[in-house]
């Protein structure tokens, strides 16, 4: 295994240059299962999750390669219509083939997630949604077995917006016969990216960026070739690591209005922001003020920036209040950040943060892909050395995350290491 070997306290400077999302491309490529043929999807993030991915696709019978971040998928042989629960257990998007396969092929048989690290997180609305659309699904010895003799659009309302049964409804209801209204359909940008690769396909769907989704059922789609977006999570957290660094960083190849809640707070926290068409200049303040946060849906403070945001109010001159209302559980890098020193309280989904001093290296554990990240950040500020066991989760996300920070001046290293 990897671990990471920081010495804190050096000031981020220069430029950093943004990959594709990882949430975008783990629902374009399962979306190619949608037609025959070749594709090409551009800016596609090498990263353990899209590796993942990819192992998928080759066990249900498409051909895929990643070069210098060109993912090419050929659709044309498959031939089986399945998820197994091996590679489900290590990435939960492998329940993105189940729109796709139905939608298709009329079949599919999918492992059920599970709960992951922060809680149980269920998919019963791709689940309801699918049968809406006319799905026969039984539940059997773990895994969601789904047959139609064809998919019939239909009105599908979400009780929560969710990213995921948006993304399966939304692509399975592309072939099905007629028309299909999604309401309260996400409006997170991966969602869009997705409607919009679909339409470039010869998707028929209306709405695209807005909570209802209307989508006419065509016959066929065909093979395209699409760019990836860049990723606002990836994106922000270097944003943070200029903000709690007190550095001064550009990001480049990005999407500044996808990262509008973000941007505000740092605002508020006073650093000086300046953004450009596809960039995002931070200059931090040598005081962080303390500001609170509450998580929500998109255009709202995500969810996946929550534990990045923590460490940053770790070492705010006051308190502040984070509220995660995503994911109540969200909270496994709280106990590591404590070990670095910080002064946090959690009482179901509110975190109190009082802001320390400085933090003090230690050593810690990664345990989800995000918690990982904010352990970094905490890390680059932490006075002596910080380890950051178990970076296998930081790979599922981040695209050569020390050499992007190495650049920027971190002092950070990858190092092997045996866990006993
Ligand atoms: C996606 C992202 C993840 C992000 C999350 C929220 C990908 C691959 N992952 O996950 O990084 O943190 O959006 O922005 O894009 N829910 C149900 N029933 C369901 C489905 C979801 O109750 O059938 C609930 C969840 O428990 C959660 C909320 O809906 O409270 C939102 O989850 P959802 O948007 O579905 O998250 P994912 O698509 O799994």
């Amino acid at each position: 295994m990897y671990k990471f070997i920081i010495e804190g306290g050096q000031k981020l400077k220069g430029e950093v240059e943004i990959s594709g999302a990882k949430n975008a491309s783990l629902a374009l490529i399962p979306a190619t299962l949608l037609a025959n043929g070749e594709f090409k999807l551009y800016n596609t993030p090498d990263l353990r999750d899209i590796t993942t991915m990819s192992q998928l696709m080759r066990s249900i019978g498409a051909k895929i390669k990643l070069e210098e971040n060109t993912l090419t998928v050929n659709t044309k042989k498959i031939k089986k219509f399945e998820a197994p629960y091996e590679l489900v257990k290590k990435m939960r998007a492998s329940i993105y083939v189940l729109g796709p396969l139905l939608g298709r092929y009329n079949q599919a048989k999918v492992s059920l997630p599970g709960g992951c690290a922060w809680g149980p997180r269920p998919v019963n609305l791709h689940i309801e949604g699918l049968k809406k659309l006319g799905a026969n699904i039984d539940l059997q010895e773990g895994y969601i077995i789904a047959k139609t003799k064809g998919l019939k659009g239909a009105d599908i309302s979400f009780d929560i917006s969710s990213v995921g049964a948006t993304g399966n409804i939304l692509m399975a209801a592309t072939l099905a016969k007629g028309e299909t209204r999604i309401q309260n359909a996400a409006i997170e940008p991966e969602i869009t990216s997705l409607a919009e690769f679909l339409v470039k396909m010869g998707a028929k769907i209306e709405g695209i960026g807005t909570n209802q989704l209307l989508i006419q059922g065509v016959d066929e789609l065909k093979p395209t070739d699409f760019n990836t977006i860049p990723d606002r999570i990836e994106t922000g957290t270097f944003l943070i690591a200029a903000a709690i660094t007190k550095g001064n960083i550009k990001v480049v190849n990005c999407i500044p209005q996808h990262c509008d809640a973000l941007l505000y707070k740092l605002k508020e926290v006073g650093c000086s922001i300046e953004i450009g068409e596809n960039w995002i200049k931070l200059k931090g303040n040598d005081i962080i003020k303390p500001v609170d946060v509450t998580t929500a849906i998109y255009p709202g403070f995500p969810t996946d920036m929550q534990a990045q945001w923590m460490a940053l109010m770790s070492i705010a001159e006051g308190s502040s209040v984070l509220t995660e209302t995503i994911y109540y559980d969200r909270f496994k890098h709280v106990p590591e950040l404590i070990r670095l020193g910080a002064n946090i309280d959690v009482n179901e989904n509110v975190a109190v943060i009082k802001g320390v001093k400085k933090l003090k290296g230690a050593k810690v554990m990664s345990t989800d892909l995000r918690a990982s990240a904010s352990l970094i950040l905490a890390g680059l500020i932490a006075e002596g050395k910080t380890e950051v066991l178990r970076v296998y989760h930081l790979d599922r996300g981040y695209e050569k995350i020390e050499k992007k920070l190495q650049k920027l001046g971190a002092n950070i290293k990858r190092k092997y290491y045996q866990e006993f």
